[in-house]
């Protein structure tokens, strides 16, 4: 899914989040959003998928603008993007399989049957193979977030959004659900939309980068260009660790480390669970 966001306005009330954002994300890649606290990276995933309309502008999704389109027009839009909430949006009381295969059955109705086989193959692209039967109140939450992206997977989603993916995560955990971003966006192809202001997460997974700062993009490139650029917006931010609870965050990201400390390409993503399926992990 190819996305092009053109001269986006949107106030509420006196406070200006957008003025005149512009913005391309092309189909397959995964994209990273930054900004500080409060510069609009949720309400943009929002627009995305028309639970907020703008003043003005376009959000031109495969070349057709949504902007203006009314709920009954949206939804078959909608439907082609899988959302990954910041708590993984999991019902505790059901099993893993449930959990993925649900929506399914209950806003397609599809049967129990069909879904099972998919539910299994989505399960074991985010590296959880054979936890069908598990409560997800026992899974660990980086688990949890996988069971949240195979839900995704299952309803054939072209586009991921990951509204801070790593927020709460300890870092080794957070160093797997970035391995599954990477690894579902080579398997399935889908365009991986990340919001995150987790810097190392950034620098990891993404194509491409955008800093959203006064309403706009301010710089947008790949990970050298960034680490590289001139800009004094961009240094600001890569230098002050973009503040807030995040623990991963250096001063000075050196991507060449990044990139060499990485795991191999071939490597499961499933490392973190090495116990048994009943032990919740501790994380
Ligand atoms: N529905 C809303 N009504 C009024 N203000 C909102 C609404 N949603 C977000 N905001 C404000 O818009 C700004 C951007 O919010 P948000 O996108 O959540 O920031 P962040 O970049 O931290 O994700 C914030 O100041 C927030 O308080
Ligand atoms: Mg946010």
């Amino acid at each position: 899914m190819r996305i092009e966001i053109r001269n986006l306005h949107k106030s509420f009330g006196t406070l200006k989040v957008f003025t005149g954002l512009n913005l391309t994300i092309e189909a397959g890649e995964i994209c990273v959003i930054m900004g500080r606290s409060g510069t609009g990276k949720s309400v943009l995933l929002k627009h995305l998928v028309g639970l907020i309309q703008p003043d003005s502008g376009e959000i031109l999704i495969d070349g057709r603008n949504i902007v203006g389109l009314s709920e009954k027009e949206l939804y078959p839009i909608r439907i082609r993007f899988g959302m990954i909430f910041q708590n993984g949006g999991m019902l505790q009381s059901l099993n893993v399989a449930d959990n993925v295969g649900l929506p399914l059955i209950e806003l397609r109705g599809a049967d129990r049957q069909q879904v099972a086989g998919k539910v299994s193959e989505k399960l074991a692209l985010v590296g959880l193979a054979g936890r069908e039967n598990q409560a997800v109140s026992t899974l660990s939450g980086g688990q949890q977030k996988r069971v949240a992206i195979a839900r995704a997977l299952a309803q054939d989603a072209q586009c991921l959004l990951f509204d801070e993916p790593t927020a709460g995560l300890d870092p080794p955990i957070s160093a797997t659900v970035d391995e599954v971003i990477e690894q579902v966006n080579r398997d399935t192809n889908a365009t991986c939309i990340v919001v995150t202001h987790d810097l190392i997460s950034a620098f990891t997974v993404g194509t491409r980068l955008h800093l959203l700062h006064e309403g706009k993009v301010a710089e947008s490139g790949s990970p050298e260009e960034f680490q590289a650029s001139k800009n004094p917006i961009v240094k600001e931010f890569l230098s002050r660790g973009v503040g807030i609870e995040d623990h991963r965050t250096e001063s000075r990201i050196n991507v060449k480390r990044l990139r060499a400390n990485k795991p191999q390409r071939n490597d499961s993503p499933a490392q973190e669970e090495t116990t048994s399926p009943d032990v919740k992990k501790s994380e």
